[in-house]
Formats: structure tokens, C-alpha cells, sequence
């Protein structure tokens, strides 16, 4: 049996998934300051565990970004010893890559496009690089796009951003995923993205207002998506 473990960033993108898998909450693990919010089960050959990066205690949304990812990925890996982490979430993209609601996932190294340090090593360092696991039969029959996921901490794109997105072909410009994929390769897991499209990044109609028009039907495919891939990989 495969333990397979799947971060997620917002409550809202997990629910559907959560619903579909069948996973209930796991009680409060004592250690955890601040909580990540869990959630366990079995689906076909998997044992799951499927954990949130939880709720600002202050402002109380969900804490995207790379910081809590990487601490939910952490804290996630040494309480269930994974064989493949999966992160699934939304992103933006550019309108001639993918509709809305399609699914993006890699079968190269996930980048960050604002993490900029102009010093020798440090570069190469600051951009990321860590690697995916794509193979072909975890998606047969599942209708998807290849290309490389990039990672920053706005919503927003101001020019750097994008210069630094296009210069990487960046297909999936989202919040978390790099940093999910640095824990990973530091316990050498394999990693898997599974993205769906909110935004079109290069449109007229702001980021944010687009993210919150098609949030649930992304994440309804994302819903649709994790079981089949789940029902794939043997
Ligand atoms: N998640 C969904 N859409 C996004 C975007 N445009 N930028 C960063 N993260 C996202």
C-alpha cells in the first residue's frame, strides 16, 4: 500500500476533495502550535493523509504562502512517513496555456519567480529547481497540461515577475508549491503537482476578482482529478 500525502493551502480547495476521498479529521496533534488542520483515510491502494496549512489565528484566512507550506510539509512528513507527496491546488496561468479549470501538472522542476539574489550560487539557489515525478500513467485518461509550475508569495504579477515567469516558460504561477517540493526533495520523496486554473494572469480583469469567480469550479475538478490519479498509480 502506497502513503500518499496531498497539501493543500485553502480549506475551500480541500473540501471537495476531502468529501470525494472520504478522509475525516484527525484530532489535534498536541505539538503542533498553530495547527494544521488533517485529515486521514484509504482509497484504493493509498493510505492518505491530506493536511491544510490552517488559519492565521490573528486574521483568520488561510495561511498561503511558502512559509506554512513548508512547515505543514514537514511537520506532515515526520508524523506519516509518506512515498509520494502530492500538492494539490489552484493557480493562474496564461490564457493561451489553459482554460479555466484545467488541470497543469510537471514533469520538470518546480521554480520560484520572486526569489531574486544577484551573488554567485546564490542565484541558481534563490530560483529553486526542485524536481517532480510525473509519469504518464498516473494521468492516463485524464485530460491535463505539462509545464513548469513557478512559485512566488502575491497574487499579482508586476513586470519582474513576469519577466522571470516567461523567461522559465512558467506554465502555473501559483503560492506554495516550490517550497513543498524543497521539503520533499530534502526527505527524497517523490513529489507530484496537481494544479487547477483560477486566473488568467495576462488578462485585463484583476487576479483576485477572476480567483474568486472560479474558485469552486477549479476546485471541484480538483476533485474530480485526485481520485482518478489516485485510481492510476498502483
Ligand atoms: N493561485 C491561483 N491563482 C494564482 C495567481 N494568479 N498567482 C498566484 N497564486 C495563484
Amino acid at each position: 500500500m502506497k502513503k500518499t500525502l496531498i497539501i493543500m493551502a485553502m480549506e475551500a480547495e480541500a473540501r471537495p476533495v476531502i468529501e470525494k476521498l472520504g478522509l475525516k479529521p484527525v484530532a489535534d496533534q498536541q505539538n503542533l502550535n498553530g495547527g494544521f488542520p488533517r485529515y486521514r483515510g484509504g482509497f484504493n491502494d493509498h493510505a492518505i493523509m491530506l493536511s491544510l496549512n490552517g488559519k492565521c489565528p490573528v486574521h483568520q484566512v488561510d495561511r498561503i504562502g511558502t512559509e506554512y507550506a513548508a512547515l505543514n510539509t514537514q511537520s506532515a512528513i515526520l508524523a506519516f512517513q509518506p512515498s509520494l507527496i502530492i500538492n494539490a491546488g489552484t493557480c493562474g496561468a496564461f490564457a493561451r496555456d489553459a482554460n479555466i479549470a484545467d488541470i497543469i501538472t510537471s514533469n520538470q522542476p518546480v521554480v520560484y519567480h520572486d526569489h531574486r539574489v544577484a551573488l554567485e550560487g546564490f542565484d541558481r539557489f534563490a530560483e529553486g529547481h526542485y524536481p517532480t515525478a510525473y509519469h504518464p500513467e498516473y494521468f492516463a485518461g485524464i485530460p491535463h497540461k505539462l509545464g513548469v509550475v513557478t512559485t512566488g508569495n502575491s497574487l499579482d504579477m508586476p513586470e519582474i515577475d513576469e519577466q522571470r515567469i516567461i523567461a522559465n516558460k512558467g506554465m502555473a504561477k501559483e503560492m506554495e508549491c516550490a517550497a513543498i517540493a524543497s521539503v520533499a526533495a530534502l526527505y527524497d520523496i517523490e513529489f507530484l503537482p496537481i494544479k487547477s486554473v483560477t486566473d488568467h494572469i495576462d488578462v485585463e480583469v484583476d487576479n483576485a476578482e477572476q480567483f474568486l469567480q472560479n474558485l469552486q469550479q477549479a476546485s471541484q475538478r480538483l476533485s474530480e482529478v485526485l481520485p482518478a490519479v489516485l485510481n492510476n498509480i498502483q
